[in-house]
């Protein structure tokens, strides 16, 4: 009875990729398929054909996104830089500094919004996903609740919130969010245990099968932390690692791969470690990687900034686009296109342009290094900065 509803399911739950839906067997080949259009199955809910195409938009040539959803915690680290407060109309200004700069969606797909800012208006009272969908730019939405410490492992962290997921993915759909972030991280100096691989991968599908489920795109991002010392060649053991178990793991859970979008950390030396690598260094070990564990099903790899400065993060992008890959390469930096936009603010109402204005250099110089043409011949001191803590957490 299980197994025959089960067959049941299977055949009505598959359908042709929207796009690519058939192609021609060649004659000769079969001889009952010879003059029969074959469909590629894939997995239908009823979101599918809306996520791959919300994955490709934000996969689009020479942009990529812009990650505003520090939790209301982090925030204040942001503007206790500048020296502001942590209040709500503080937060609100930043952010709308931010998503009203003016020609932003030449250069930004998307952009992921912390709760608060998804439900928050700009002064004059315009919804923020309002602003963004008129620049053409897709809202997305921070889901994770955090990481806390993993029992039973060697201090390392697990990340919660699956329990109402489900329920608050379907709200935020409601209120414009298309794509969800879900970020766990993974430490090379504390192991990592096999334990806290396993939980973050696990996390992950779970996640990214219940916001396909509800309409939003996930973005997959299991970060492994620049803290340590250790050589570039570890990184990439630990990085084939976990990447192998969170595609096992995605499988595992049916997650349809041309709807979900990836944020990887780049492969690099540890921070601490003697020797800095040089940009197409870290572009050919982490497209090794990405090469030998991501399937080219997956629409873009959107990378994280993880304390590299902003010109490094520029730099390392664009080496990664000097010949063609499989996947679109692209940027989802959060430090790395705030922090001289921060330092040009001030919390000043009279540097709001000015701000604006450098928020719109970062996003044309990785707009450039998604096309594989920056150059970093005019970049401030201020954006060769490096932004790495030890330690830090989101
Ligand atoms: P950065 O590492 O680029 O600061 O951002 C990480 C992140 O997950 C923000 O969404």
């Amino acid at each position: 009875m299980a197994c025959a509803s089960f067959a049941k399911l299977n055949a009505a739950s598959f359908y042709s990729i929207g796009g690519h839906k058939s192609f021609t067997q060649r004659p000769g080949s079969s001889t009952s398929l010879a003059t029969r259009t074959v469909s590629l199955p894939i997995r239908a809910g009823s979101f599918t054909d809306e996520l791959i195409q919300t994955a490709k938009t934000i996969a689009s040539p020479g942009r990529g996104i812009l990650a505003i959803d520090e939790s209301n915690a982090t925030c204040g680290k942001r503007l206790s830089s500048i020296g502001l407060d942590n209040t709500e109309p503080n937060r609100q200004a930043y952010r709308q500094l931010l998503l009203t700069t003016p020609g932003l969606g030449e250069y930004i797909s998307g952009a992921i919004l912390f709760e608060e800012t998804l439900y928050q208006s700009t002064t004059d009272g315009k919804k923020f996903v309002d602003v963004l969908r008129d620049q053409k730019i897709v809202p997305g939405i921070k889901v994770d609740k955090g990481l806390v410490p993993l029992p039973g492992s060697n201090n390392e962290s697990w990340c919660q919130g699956l329990d109402g997921l489900a329920s608050r993915s379907a709200e935020y759909y409601k209120h414009g969010a298309r794509f969800a972030k879900w970020r766990t991280v993974v430490s090379i100096p504390c192991g990592p245990s096999a334990l806290a691989v396993k939980e973050a991968a696990w996390g992950l599908a779970r996640y990214a099968s219940i916001s396909q489920d509800n309409g939003l795109v996930p973005i997959v991002e299991p970060e492994i932390l620049l803290d340590g010392d250790h050589p570039i060649e570890r990184t990439l053991e630990v990085a084939e690692k976990v990447w192998a178990e969170v595609f096992y793991y995605l499988a595992e859970n049916n997650v349809i791969f041309e709807g979900i979008l990836l944020k990887p950390s780049m492969v690099t030396p540890g921070a601490e470690h003697k020797q800095k690598a040089s940009p197409d260094t870290i572009a050919k070990y982490t497209i090794t990687m990405l090469k030998r564990r991501v399937p080219p099903a997956v629409p873009g790899i959107m990378f994280l900034s993880g304390g590299q400065s902003e010109v490094e993060a520029t730099l390392n992008l664009n080496a990664m686009n000097q010949s063609p890959n499989p996947w679109h390469v692209s940027f989802s930096y959060a430090r790395a296109l705030q922090n001289t936009v921060l330092k040009t603010w001030q919390g000043r109402l009279e540097n709001v342009e000015a701000a604006q204005k450098a928020l719109l250099v970062r996003a044309k110089a990785n707009s450039l290094a998604q096309l594989g043409k920056y150059s970093a011949e005019d970049e401030s001191e201020e954006a060769k900065r490096g932004m790495f803590v030890k330690g830090y957490t989101y």
